[in-house]
């Protein structure tokens, strides 16, 4: 994901090391290019940028020798343009004397960019950081001071995000925020800007934290904020920040698990803008619909994504997909593949040797390698014939939460647009995932004490909601320790019911669409004395005959086993907290797993 850092001093200085720190420290977003630029006293701007690792383009470029007052540093990951040194931030405006970089996605990029050029702008990329720079000039050219030009630019600019932008003639930056992260710190003599707070925290521990909808204008040693909607300005103190570097990146929260856990609804309005955005998408949707067998590819989480892919794809554009753990598609599949077959390959790390085992000898069969992968550069990314990034940023914690609800946004986008849907409907998901977060969070107290005395539990769906019941079980089982099996509701009448006793917990999740199957399979554990925390929308049915009841929105049967992993996610990050362990470092795994 992208970064952006700013710095304004009261004197000529070498701000190039400066600014490499900066971005090194914004690295671990994940990112493709990185740039560069110092503005002068004496109105020039040394620009360098270009793709590649911050290190390797620093030392190319020499940035080490760059000076200025001021200087804006950007990690870009692309999502409009390719990689290339025209679509790397920063961006000039028309005539040089603007120069910008943003974090976010504007999702009019594609329109602005025809209405500037149309206007007589020089619009020299694709990239839709250029196009901030661009909503600014086109009102500052209009004789409109900087903040009246960023103000009416707000205006223009659809999306989310937050940019940085300063003029040659001045000795200010600008920085604005929506929707993406934005924090501003100072010193007596310097002031600076960034996307993330630890890329600040070794120069200051002075911030203030900037809100959606406001204009920061830093100065040495100053800031001063304007409101976008009125002009106004806005009084608020510096803070003091005290806690560790650790603890800043965690952003508040005990552990990265929970911290991401709490980044789904964004993650997830990123990836639709990404995929809506992507020149990528129609070939490898035409991909898809082509193959005479679609085999949806991956291990654990990630598999539990592709059997929601699976049931999505048949139920919005009736393909019929074959998901199957990687280590199981050659030894099944594999005298059955050839060059009309596709298969999709889906991991987080991108290198999990289980999956690229399948993949080679897939290729060596001919089948087309199609991926959703998070870790950019990642060997499943570098070598798939066609792949979506998931827009996750880095996940820390070894259990995956956010990646999983992008894998799961991914297959049902991919089978909107295969089905002919439009998918404007799925913005819808982003505000559900959080009034889901909202809403059952401060129910997961007491399921917690309903978990806690077991060694042993049992976690059902049915139909769509049967992969989440396993990917919860997944979550439970690798943060807690508590062996808990993910089983279709049906199956456990055929064995396992012989497990329950007096207040033994069984987990159901019910879909919208199967609420009397799943009461059926209740009122077996509940009439044998077990206890039944059931996850589904508000339904007389479930709250009649189910102990516990954990209330997702209301959101229809597409939707609904999406919102239904996130109190499994928080119900697993309680248990393990409340059992002394470390949830984002369980014993004995490995975040990613080189190894046969
Ligand atoms: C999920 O919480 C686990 N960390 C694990 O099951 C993981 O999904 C699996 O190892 C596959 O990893 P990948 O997505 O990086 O390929």
């Amino acid at each position: 994901m992208c970064g952006i850092f700013g710095i304004v001093t009261n004197r000529e200085q070498g701000l190039g090391p400066v600014l490499t720190d900066a971005a090194r420290r914004l690295s671990y977003r994940g990112y493709d290019s990185v740039g560069c630029a110092t503005f002068h006293a004496d109105h020039s701007v040394d620009l360098r940028k270009d793709k590649g690792k911050v290190d390797e383009v620093a030392s190319r470029l020499g940035f080490a020798e760059m000076t200025g007052t001021r200087g804006i540093t950007q990690l870009r990951w692309a999502t409009f343009g390719t990689p290339s040194t025209i679509n790397a931030q920063p961006h000039f405006d028309s005539d040089g004397d603007l120069v910008g970089a943003h974090n976010g996605n504007v999702v009019n990029n594609v329109e602005l960019r025809l209405q500037f050029a149309a206007e007589g702008m020089t619009v020299r990329s694709e990239n839709d950081g250029e196009s901030c720079v661009h909503a600014v000039e086109r009102w500052f050219d209009r004789g409109f001071d900087m903040v009246e030009s960023i103000r009416r630019a707000y205006g223009d600019l659809q999306g989310d995000y937050a940019f940085v932008i300063g003029h040659v003639g001045e000795d200010k930056l600008y920085a604005i925020k929506k929707g993406s992260g934005l924090v501003v710190g100072l010193t007596d003599d310097t002031t600076c800007v960034s996307s993330d707070l630890p890329s600040i925290l070794p120069l200051t521990r002075r911030i203030l934290r900037i809100h959606d909808g406001e204009i920061a204008i830093l100065s040495p040693g100053s800031v001063e904020l304007v409101r976008v909607a009125d002009g106004e300005a806005i009084q608020r103190d510096p803070e003091e920040i005290v806690e560790t570097m650790e603890a800043a990146q965690k952003g508040g929260y005990p552990h990265f698990m929970l911290k991401e856990i709490h980044e789904q609804p964004q993650v997830a309005r990123e990836l639709l803008h990404l995929l809506d955005a992507s020149v990528d998408v129609a070939g490898y949707v035409e991909k898809m619909r082509k193959a005479r067998h679609l085999y949806l590819v991956a291990c654990g989480t990630s598999y539990h994504a592709c059997m929601l892919g699976a049931v999505y794809l048949a139920r919005l554009a009736g393909r019929a997909a074959v998901p199957v753990l990687a280590p199981q598609f050659i030894a099944q599949y594999g005298p059955a593949l050839g060059p009309e077959d596709v298969g999709v390959f889906v991991s987080q790390s991108g290198e999990t040797k289980d999956v690229l085992n399948a993949l080679n000898v897939a290729r060596e069969r001919g089948v087309e390698v199609l991926s959703l992968v998070n870790v950019i550069g990642s060997t499943l990314m570098v070598t798939a014939d066609r792949c979506l990034p998931l827009a996750c940023g880095y996940e820390i914690s070894v259990p995956a939460t956010k990646t999983f609800l992008n894998q799961v946004v991914a297959f049902l986008y991919l089978a909107m647009r295969m089905g002919g849907h439009p998918t404007a409907m799925l913005y819808d998901l982003p505000r559900l995932i959080e009034a889901t977060l909202q809403q059952v969070e401060p129910q997961i107290p007491a399921l917690e004490q309903a978990l806690l005395p077991w060694h042993d539990t049992y976690c059902l769906g049915y139909g769509a909601t049967y992969p989440i019941a396993l990917e919860g079980a997944l979550k439970l089982k690798e943060v807690t320790y508590i062996h808990c099996e993910g089983m279709l509701s049906t199956e456990f009448k055929h064995g396992p019911l012989s497990a329950v006793s007096d207040a033994y917990p069984v987990i159901f999740v019910a879909g919208p669409e199967n609420v009397p199957l799943i009461v059926s399979g209740i009122n077996e554990v509940s009439c044998r004395g077990g206890r039944t925390i059931i996850i589904g929308e508000e339904d007389p049915r479930l709250r009649a005959n189910g102990h516990d009841l954990l209330v997702l929105p209301k959101s229809g049967p597409l939707f609904s086993p999406i919102l239904g992993i996130l109190p499994l996610q928080l119900l697993a990050y309680r248990v393990s907290v409340a059992k002394g362990f470390d949830p984002d470092f369980p014993r004995n795994l490995s975040k990613t797993l080189t190894v046969d």
